[in-house]
């Protein structure tokens, strides 16, 4: 694959990009006071240092009551001096820095910014299905308090450029504060500020001159719009390029083109959505201005990248996820290192989840993400390198057994590849990259002079005369079938043996437990063939451990089907003949001529050597699911622990 298309400079006004790797902005949720932090000026140093021309940094707040928890502050003189040290780190490695500056408007609460939240009008986000919503009904601006705003955003901008930021972006997207001026779905004000289209711009066009009036005509200035805000009645298509055309008459130096509007859905988008989902949004907008345009999601592999610059759908690609999980992509591309690259699957479980609970952001597959000043995490040689047996071959195995240490590991798994309860996890609609998460664990193994021994199970005799020095016990854990008179009959089946296709689901079907597993094997189900099924969950919803935006589309998709029965707090009391019987909200149902039972309730360590080994009096350390069944994000990070602690 020719890349050199990608490595081609790009002119944004006064500015030069050296190629087109754009880091799109994200809140790290870094800092607990708005100050840049060591940990934040390691995360982002080190994505400068990995190739991208030009970082920049995501929603960096111009006034404390636009806080969705977490952000960088620009909203005092005082702010400089820490946000220089940040813009200094970028460019000691030749990349640009550029401040996104945001104000959350009705996208935050009193509870996480200490303010009642401030909008346009008087409208909360939207509540998200089966999810509850946690904000407050924000205070709509007075005029003044609208030109008031204007002011801080403009210093904002100001302050960024004493900064030593290359280039200031607007964050004119997501339903925050500026967008929800510009949109018709949450701007319904009288005044000046609102109505027509030109009211409705007013608010943006005065910070815009207002910070020209500020920081002169040459500084360059770009704005982060939607293409669509994927809501009925708010910025769709048509309007997104009306708004890209007046803003380049407004002397914008290039727009960065989003989707959509919390709850995110499309705006960081899930294994649901396909690579380069949103592209067809920045080319709408490309089409309508003379400006570079920058495109977003999920555009983090090559031969997407370059068919966006090829086809002519975006001037430059804004890189989130990918650079999380791989800071040296742009590098690694470069150079053809194309095995070596850590492809961000999607997944959400280390970024965009944790960023959601106000968490540092990190990365699941690659633990060094967001841990580039623990200098803990950093694998050295180990001083005596030793015989180090892993036992089991998922996530956690798999990354104790690439710890790169100089140990001589041997890794056993009694499936015929390795990926352990991953494989599994891949196997639901949607799910697939699931196995590439896999597939790259196992490149690393394969990378290494490891010697992996498949479809064999280990004995406590084996390891008896392998005698290592170490044992990490890696053997996942076994699924739970809980005490319900009538389990044991043929038809119950592990949602496990389902999910591995060692187990056949007939036409009407019931699955015990509705969290992660349950949900999932119940729409793979559900899209193989026609069928009626049931859920029984005793807590109050479905899918709850699901990331929250996967957790939303599938939510959507079982809305959407007359098939799907979720029965929340439900419990099931007795399998009985082809039936199963329940107490839901104090009364006894029964399902009747129910083909397969399907169990999802949960899973418990596999520690059938545990106790022998210990016998025998070696190290040992247990990890991921043999340790606690938990997802695979701790289970890496804990496989990681294991590989440095030995
Ligand atoms: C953890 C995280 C934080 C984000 N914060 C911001 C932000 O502060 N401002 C913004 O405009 N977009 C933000 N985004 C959206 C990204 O800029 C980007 O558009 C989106 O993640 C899609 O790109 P990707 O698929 O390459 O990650 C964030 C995304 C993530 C994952
Ligand atoms: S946690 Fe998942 S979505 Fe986030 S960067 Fe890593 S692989 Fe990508």
């Amino acid at each position: 694959m020719n890349v050199s298309p990608l490595f081609q400079p790009l002119d944004i006004g006064r500015l030069t990009l050296k190629n087109r790797f754009i880091m799109a902005p994200m809140s790290v949720h870094m800092t607990e006071d708005g100050s840049v932090t060591d940990k934040e000026i390691a995360f982002i140093e080190r994505r400068a240092a990995g190739g991208a021309a030009m970082i920049i940094i995501g929603s960096i707040c111009v006034r404390p009551d636009g806080n969705f928890g977490g952000q960088l502050f620009i909203e005092d003189d005082g702010r400089t001096e820490g946000l220089r040290r940040l813009t200094d780190a970028i460019h000691r490695h030749d990349c640009l820095a550029a401040a996104q500056i945001h104000h959350a408007g009705r996208e935050t609460s009193m509870r996480t910014s200490g303010y009642r939240p401030v909008a346009p009008s008087p409208f909360p986000p939207e509540a998200v299905a089966g999810l509850q919503a946690e904000y407050d009904p924000p205070h709509a601006m007075s005029t003044k308090e609208v030109r008031d705003m204007v002011e801080c955003y403009a210093q904002g901008a100001r302050r960024a450029r004493d900064a030593g930021f290359d280039m200031c972006e607007l964050h004119c997207a997501h339903g925050y504060l500026i967008s929800a001026f510009m949109s018709p779905l949450t701007n319904r004000r009288t005044d000046e500020y609102g109505g027509s289209f030109l009211g409705r711009m007013r608010f943006v066009t005065e910070i815009i001159r207002r910070i020209r009036e500020l920081v002169g005509k040459e500084y360059p200035l770009a704005c982060r719009i939607v293409g669509d805000e994927l809501r009925e009645g708010g910025i769709d298509m048509a309007l997104a390029a009306d708004i890209a055309r007046y803003l380049e008459k407004l002397g914008i130096a290039a727009l960065s083109v989003s989707a959509g509007m919390f709850p995110f859905v499309r705006t960081v988008s899930n294994m649901y959505h396909r690579h380069g989902v949103n592209l067809y949004l920045a080319e709408n907008i490309r089409d309508a201005v003379h400006v570079p345009v920058f495109a977003a999601g999920q555009l983090d592999r090559p031969d997407i990248q370059l068919a966006a610059l090829e086809k002519g759908k975006a001037d430059a690609l804004c890189v989130g996820r990918g650079l999380i999980a791989d800071p040296d992509y742009p590098r690694k591309l470069r150079e053809g290192r194309i095995d070596d690259i850590i492809w961000c699957i999607a997944c959400n479980k280390g970024c965009h989840d944790r960023s959601a609970e106000d968490r540092s952001v990190k990365c699941a597959l690659n633990v060094m993400s967001g841990r580039e000043s623990e200098r803990e995490f950093t694998p050295e040689p180990a001083r005596r390198p030793q015989r180090v047996m892993v036992i089991g071959g998922g996530p956690a195995g798999m990354q104790a057994a690439a710890a790169r240490r100089g140990h001589m590991v041997s890794l056993w798994d009694e499936r015929r590849e390795l990926g352990g309860r991953l494989r599994l996890a891949a196997v639901p609609p949607h799910k697939e990259r699931y196995a590439e998460a896999c597939d790259y664990l196992a490149r690393e193994v394969g990378k290494l002079p490891i010697d992996v021994h498949l479809f064999h199970k280990v004995t406590l005799k084996e390891v008896r005369e392998q005698n290592p020095d170490a044992v990490i016990l890696a053997t996942g854990s076994v699924p739970v079938i809980p005490p319900v008179e009538g389990a044991e009959q043929d038809f119950v089946v592990p949602a496990d043996d389902v999910l591995a296709g060692t187990a056949q689901a007939g036409r009407r079907v019931v699955v015990i437990g509705g969290g992660a597993v349950g949900a999932e094997t119940a729409h793979l189900l559900l899209e193989q063939e026609q069928r009626e099924i049931y859920i029984l969950e005793m807590r109050d919803g479905i899918g709850i451990d699901l990331p929250q935006d996967s957790r939303i589309c599938l939510l959507r998709v079982f809305e959407n089907s007359t098939d799907m029965h979720c029965l929340t707090n439900s419990r099931v009391t007795c399998v009985g003949d082809h039936c199963v019987t329940l107490m839901r909200d104090g009364h006894e149902e029964c399902l009747e001529r129910i083909d397969t039972v399907i169990m999802a309730a949960g899973a418990r360590p596999d520690l059938r050597l545990k106790t022998g080994i210990e016998s025998l009096g070696l190290k040992l350390l247990v990890i991921g699911d043999a340790d606690a069944p938990r997802d695979y994000v701790k289970a890496i990070r804990q496989g990681a622990e294991a590989g440095r602690a030995v």
